[in-house]
């Protein structure tokens, strides 16, 4: 098969980093066992960083960004996929080692591929992308608390870095699972949108700065902690005993400082989330849920569809912290 498409293509010759949108041929793309054509791609933090210089994630190049996309099977290797299957893609290091999802096609391992479910499409699939599939890792590990580890009803769940991708997403579906969610912002105008999306309390990020106790008054069941570094500290000293706190983002900083208090005495769970490496049969679990947690006529309102021109002129945005909501990349718009 020889055929040109059209790509954003980075690149990194004497010292000189560059970016641009390019015609290549899919004879370029060596990696991997199925050949996808891409309907939609998202806009996420690491695909930010990477646009901007390679964020020291990219070592090779010239290399086509992208950490995850929907489309179709052209071409299948592998037994698992047949042409005009519908499929998702998250992580597993494309867009970051291997050619990814910033392209009209992609080829890749059969082993990084999930079917989309009925209950949903390919244009659903990339408004959530990375953040939103993130974003229900998290709120299952919350809701661990009371299934796997058979404790307590979660009633508190606290979502910091709230009116991000992943925040936003996490606070439609903890208050859809049915728990009181408080929103941690820096964004004093986003009141009632965090309403609207579920939240029962909006709280200032400033009151998660400054020095903490080794354990302070225990409020919350559940937490998922976009911002880390010093917010962290404070979380965990606030988590009542058995609470789980999820930590997938470090929005502000990734040093922590805490101790074992929380741990040792209240029984506090620290729950690390690593979207790129789940496994599949948990990716088939997740996404499956996807539908019966999500309002998507709510995502849609949060969401803009851009084209690699766009996108290009929008992603330094997303690294000042001015970009607001989901982006999702149409390659053929
Ligand atoms: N582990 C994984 O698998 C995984 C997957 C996806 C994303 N992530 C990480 O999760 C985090 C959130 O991702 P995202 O896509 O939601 O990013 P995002 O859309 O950029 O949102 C991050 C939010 O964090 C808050 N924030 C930003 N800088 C901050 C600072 N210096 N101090 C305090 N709050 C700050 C802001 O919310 P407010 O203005 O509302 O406070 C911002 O909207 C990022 O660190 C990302 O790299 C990890």
């Amino acid at each position: 098969m020889s055929e040109k498409f059209k790509a954003i293509v980075i690149d990194n010759q004497n010292e000189k980093f560059t970016r641009e949108i390019q015609e290549i041929d899919i004879s370029h793309l060596k990696d991997g066992n199925v050949l996808v054509k891409i309907d939609y791609s998202s806009l996420n933090f690491k695909d930010a960083m990477i646009l901007k210089d390679g964020g020291r994630i990219v070592r090779k190049f010239p290399f086509v960004p992208g950490i995850d996309f929907s489309g179709t099977v052209v071409e299948s290797q592998d037994d698992k996929f047949k042409k005009d299957d519908k499929v998702i893609l998250t992580g597993f290091r494309v867009g970051e080692a291997y050619f990814g999802g910033f392209a009209q096609y992609a080829k890749v391992d059969a082993n990084f591929l999930i079917k989309i479910p009925k209950s949903l499409d390919t244009h659903k699939s990339m408004m959530l992308g990375t953040a939103g599939f993130t974003a229900l890792l998290c709120s299952f590990a919350v809701k661990a608390k009371e299934e796997l580890l058979l404790g307590e009803k979660v009633k508190d769940v606290l979502v910091t870095g709230a009116t991000g991708g992943v925040g936003s997403i996490a606070i439609m579906i903890l208050s859809k699972m049915g728990y009181d969610v408080h929103a941690v912002t820096g964004k004093k105008d986003k009141n009632d949108y965090l309403k609207d999306l579920g939240a029962k309390n909006i709280i200032d990020r400033k009151e998660f700065e400054g020095e903490s106790k080794l354990l302070e008054k225990g409020v919350w069941d559940g937490v998922v902690d976009n911002v880390g570094g010093a917010y962290l500290t404070k979380i965990l000293a606030q988590t009542k005993p058995g609470g789980i706190v999820a930590l997938p983002g470090n929005a502000g900083g990734i040093k922590i400082n805490t101790n074992c208090m929380p741990f040792v005495i209240r029984g506090v769970k620290l729950w690390g989330i690593d979207s790129s490496g789940s496994s599949i049969k948990r990716r088939e679990f997740i996404w499956n849920e996807a539908a019966k947690l999500i309002d998507f006529s709510k995502v849609q309102l949060f969401t803009k569809e851009v084209s690699f021109t766009e996108l290009l002129d929008v992603y330094p945005k997303l690294l000042k912290g001015e970009l607001f909501g989901r982006t999702i990349v149409n390659p053929n718009k």
